[in-house]
């Protein structure tokens, strides 16, 4: 299999707590994850204890899973679900690991979107925001989206010529029961995605209080200006610890 060149791990322009991003060398439209090497399946499955390390390799690989969690909400929710995440175009070999492409999310200037984190961190619950969350979380619940505790760091926000257009989740899709039953039942769908949707914006101010009494903004879904930038195999700064 040919294989996409990556060019290097210090390419990647942003990084979440499993995966490293990259600009697609063959289309800026889109976006590689490959696996942290220091969170790769076989170092996550070493962790686990008997019975559970017996799994097969696959499932301690998040993009694996995450291909699969597509498959199955084409099959539960249809077209409809990529007003709300990213299309998914399968796993690629690369020279950094097997990877997982995806739409990569834009403003209308081309720049990367912020995550949802990084809006309410610099501008607060602004009206407009908020105009769209409200949207999101209505529709979330309305299609039974799957995923697990919908985190601030893992939307973006996507943003049009005259402010924010949509919220878009980019990763902790799929049920994590042991069974999945809602994936069969739409009713039952509707209503986890609805409860988990409707948490967010508790979340958002348990963030502002965060940043009212001083603390950190943690490690998670920050990105610099020159980070945002995309052009066909531009290398990145790395990401900021904030
Ligand atoms: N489709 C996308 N469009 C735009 N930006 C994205 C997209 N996917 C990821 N990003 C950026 O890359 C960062 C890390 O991606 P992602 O959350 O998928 O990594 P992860 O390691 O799986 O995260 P986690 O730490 O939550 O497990 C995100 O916070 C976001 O800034
Ligand atoms: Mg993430």
């Amino acid at each position: 299999m040919t294989e996409v060149i990556l060019g290097g791990l210090e390419r990647a322009f942003a990084q979440g707590g499993n995966r490293l991003c990259f600009i697609d060398p063959r289309d800026p439209n889109r976006i590689i994850k490959v696996l942290r090497p220091d969170r790769s399946a076989d170092i996550k499955r070493a962790k686990q204890s008997f019975p559970r390390n017996l799994k097969p390799l696959r499932y301690f690989d998040e993009n694996w899973q995450e291909q699969r969690v597509y498959q199955k909400i084409q099959i539960a929710v249809g077209d409809a679900a990529y007003d709300l995440i990213p299309r998914c175009y399968g796993l690629v070999a690369t020279d950094c690991g097997p990877g997982l492409v995806t739409e990569m999310i834009k403003d209308h200037d081309g720049r990367v979107s912020l995550s949802l984190k990084q809006c309410i961190w610099q501008q607060g619950k602004a009206r407009s925001l908020m105009a769209v969350v409200e949207d999101f979380v209505q529709r979330w619940g309305e299609l039974g989206m799957p995923s697990r505790n919908l985190l601030l760091h893992n939307i973006v926000v996507q943003q049009s010529v005259d402010g924010p257009k949509r919220l878009v989740v980019i990763d902790g899709l799929g049920w994590a029961d042991i069974v999945p039953l809602a994936y069969r039942c739409p009713r039952l769908a509707r209503w986890k995605a609805r409860r988990k949707a409707q948490r967010l914006p508790q979340a958002m101010d348990q963030l502002l209080e965060k940043q009212r009494t001083g603390q950190d903004w943690g490690y998670h879904g920050w990105l610099d200006e020159e980070q945002r930038i995309v052009a066909a195999g531009s290398s990145a700064a790395s990401q900021t610890d904030r």
